[in-house]
């Protein structure tokens, strides 16, 4: 669990911060104006309002709603182009959820599906008819995957099932194309399809931590070795051409109780939420997921993972310098002085954001070069102030309490308790960083704050200006410019709040967005972001369901008259989750996740909530990606 410790609120005197915070009291004034002036709610929300309203968006607006199967705004169509269970690779045999093995879930897309990256040929290029999509497959959901279990209760799992599950998760690499129809399919037999998973694939662990006697396991004295790659959430795409993939909630998978373990690692695993019943069986099965048998085993997890689709032969490398937390991605820019700078959001409640600085700068076709500057530089924490000031505090080795005094014995203890040693450096407790983004045509950068039921109305703040937050946020952070040219290594930003989500038309919610969004037009608990060529964003919910309508996906100007307007663009089936929006270059395709869809709180194998897409009897609900369109070609969102 977070510090639950609430900013301090230093004052400080940045005008320009007065101003971001005005804007967003005029807003809010916008909202009750409305409400005084005896405007019916619905009326002030209505559709008609949006229609004439500013956005350059120009797509008819997506009702909301809840259904079997996806939805997407009229003039668009969205195709199914890859299911769990359906082959990666040549040697995949046909899905048969009766008969499910490891060895053949190995070979096919696994469940869950989550990030995706749209690497085109060659990586830079604006080639938008073939390329690479590689996905992340974050978790597996038991009770929906095989006969006979109950939905949270692990202990009828066998080692098959468990297997199984292992070989679900991780990541997958296929070729896509599309056709001259403009219909996207798998390219089968593609040499650069391939998975990686929990279960096989052996990682190498590189930065400072490599090596680290904290890392040395049963399985792996060297601590430099780890096999698999756990709960891979969003992540990123550097700017030499890899993928990132992000380790987010690894603790679920380890058993044991940290407070009889106890100790230095007793205290780290606490800190990142291992408890003695854990969310899967593996330990049952696999000895490293027992802390009590191998206590250093959750140390290997929680990093952020670079692989090479370009290169099927290639080892995914766990990059220590980026900190140990519950990665939800791992957006990369190249910073104006040539240094990279990679922002992460730490996804739990009262968790962090963060930002890593390359000590070295990124030369163009250097590409061996280039990924050494993912294990040399400085990892820093936000602080947001009261008055607009974000404050990157760095999480450097023997500065302030970063000391042996405080159980740091060097930078790689300091990496690998990434959490405490930012709880010590007086970082902003979020509620809950998912996608931290930044924008590639304004230079600011973009963080989902997903939801906090358990901020309570004392620790609210500025940044978190909620208590409890039901419906989640949306902050911009503004690097300061120099030469007319956004600085991502500067240590202060500007920064405000975008939106706050929710269903502005209930009372107390508390949402503000544009005045013109619709009925249809506001969200909840926004997850992953993505940006179209115009800097528009797009943004994915987790947990709209709870609000009244299914997950999907809402889009808005960021500046301008339609700033903070958002449009529903795209919804998935019920139960399921959001996940990955991710364009082609060129803006024509947009590959989506369905992510657990059916998962809903009665829903099982047998009695699934929906048998999305497939719709035949016996056949479990898939998580699948899908592709959308404009109908008759054309970017999307006009
Ligand atoms: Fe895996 Fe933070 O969503
Ligand atoms: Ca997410
Ligand atoms: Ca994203
Ligand atoms: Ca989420």
């Amino acid at each position: 669990m977070g510090s639950n410790r609430v900013s301090d609120d230093n004052v400080a005197s940045n005008p320009s911060r007065a101003e971001n915070l005005q804007t967003l009291i005029e807003r809010r004034a916008v909202l009750r104006g409305l409400a005084a002036a005896g405007a019916a709610p619905a009326l002030a929300w209505s559709s008609a309002a949006a229609a004439d309203g500013p956005s350059t968006l120009t797509f008819a607006e997506l009702a909301h709603g809840i259904e079997d199967g996806p939805a997407v705004a009229e003039g668009y169509e969205a195709q199914t182009l890859i299911r769990w269970g359906d082959a990666v690779s040549a040697k995949a045999p046909a899905f048969d959820p009766a008969a499910q093995s490891a060895e053949a879930q190995e070979e096919q897309w696994g469940y869950s599906n989550d990030f995706i990256a749209f690497m085109p040929f060659p990586f830079g290029s604006e080639a938008a008819d073939r390329g690479l999509l590689c996905v992340n497959f974050e978790y597996t959901v038991t009770h929906l995957m095989f006969p006979g279990h109950k939905r949270r209760d692990h202990s009828t799992v066998t080692r098959r099932e468990a297997d199984v599950e292992m070989a679900a998760h991780g990541h997958a690499v296929i070729e896509v194309m599309r056709d001259g129809d403009g219909k996207w399919s798998v390219v089968e037999g593609s040499r650069y399809n391939r998975r990686i998973s929990a279960r096989s694939t052996d990682c190498t662990i590189s930065g400072p931590a490599a090596g680290h006697a904290r890392l040395r396991t049963n399985g792996d004295p060297t601590g430099r070795r780890v096999r698999g790659t756990l709960n891979n959430c969003a992540g990123g795409i550097t700017p030499w051409g890899t993928v990132l993939i992000a380790e987010e909630n690894f603790q679920g998978y380890f058993s044991g109780d940290p407070q009889k373990l106890g100790g230095v690692e007793g205290r780290n695993h606490a800190r990142y939420g291992i408890r003695p019943i854990s969310w899967y069986s593996w330990h049952r099965f696999h000895d490293r997921f027992d802390i009590a048998k191998d206590p250093r085993e959750p140390n290997k997890f929680g990093w952020m993972v670079e692989i090479d689709p370009y290169d099927p032969t290639w080892t995914p490398i766990k990059r220590t310098a980026l900190g140990r937390f519950k990665h939800e991605g791992a957006t990369c820019v190249v910073n104006r002085d040539g240094r990279l700078v990679v922002y992460s959001g730490d996804d739990q409640r009262f968790e962090y954001i963060y930002k890593f600085v390359s000590d070295g700068k990124f030369e163009p076709g250097r590409r061996t070069r280039n990924m050494e500057l993912l294990d040399k530089g400085t990892l820093y924490v936000g602080r947001f102030d009261g008055i607009g000031l974000l404050h990157w505090l760095p999480l450097v080795w023997g500065q302030g309490p970063l000391t042996p005094e405080n159980g740091f014995a060097d930078q790689a203890e300091v990496l690998i308790e990434t959490r405490r040693a930012a709880d010590l450096l007086g970082a902003t407790p979020m509620d809950r960083p998912e996608d931290v983004e930044p924008n590639p045509v304004t230079g600011t950068v973009f963080a989902a704050l997903t939801k906090n039921k358990k901020r309570k109305a004392d620790q609210v703040d500025q940044a978190n200006p909620r208590g409890p937050n039901l419906a989640g946020h949306v902050i911009e952070m503004v690097p300061p410019t120099r030469g007319g040219v956004r600085d991502h290594a500067a240590e202060r930003f500007n920064w405000e709040v975008f939106l706050l989500a929710g269903d502005p038309a209930k009372p107390g919610s508390g949402a503000v967005y544009h005045p013109a969004t619709s009925a249809n037009g506001w969200l909840a608990t926004p997850d992953n972001v993505a940006f179209d060529r115009k800097g528009r964003l797009w943004i994915a919910t987790d947990g709209a369901e709870e609000h009244g309508t299914a997950d999907g996906l809402w889009a808005t100007d960021v500046s301008g008259p339609g700033k903070a307007l958002t449009r529903h663009f795209y919804r998935v089936p019920r139960g399921a989750e959001l996940c990955g929006p991710c364009f082609t270059p060129d803006d024509t395709a947009l590959f989506v996740a369905v992510q657990h869809p059916g998962d809903t709180k009665t829903s099982t194998f047998a009695q699934p909530a929906t048998r999305w897409p497939d719709f035949k009897d016996g056949m479990p609900p898939r998580p699948a990606i899908q592709v959308i369109v404009k109908k008759g070609g054309g970017p999307i969102g006009g």
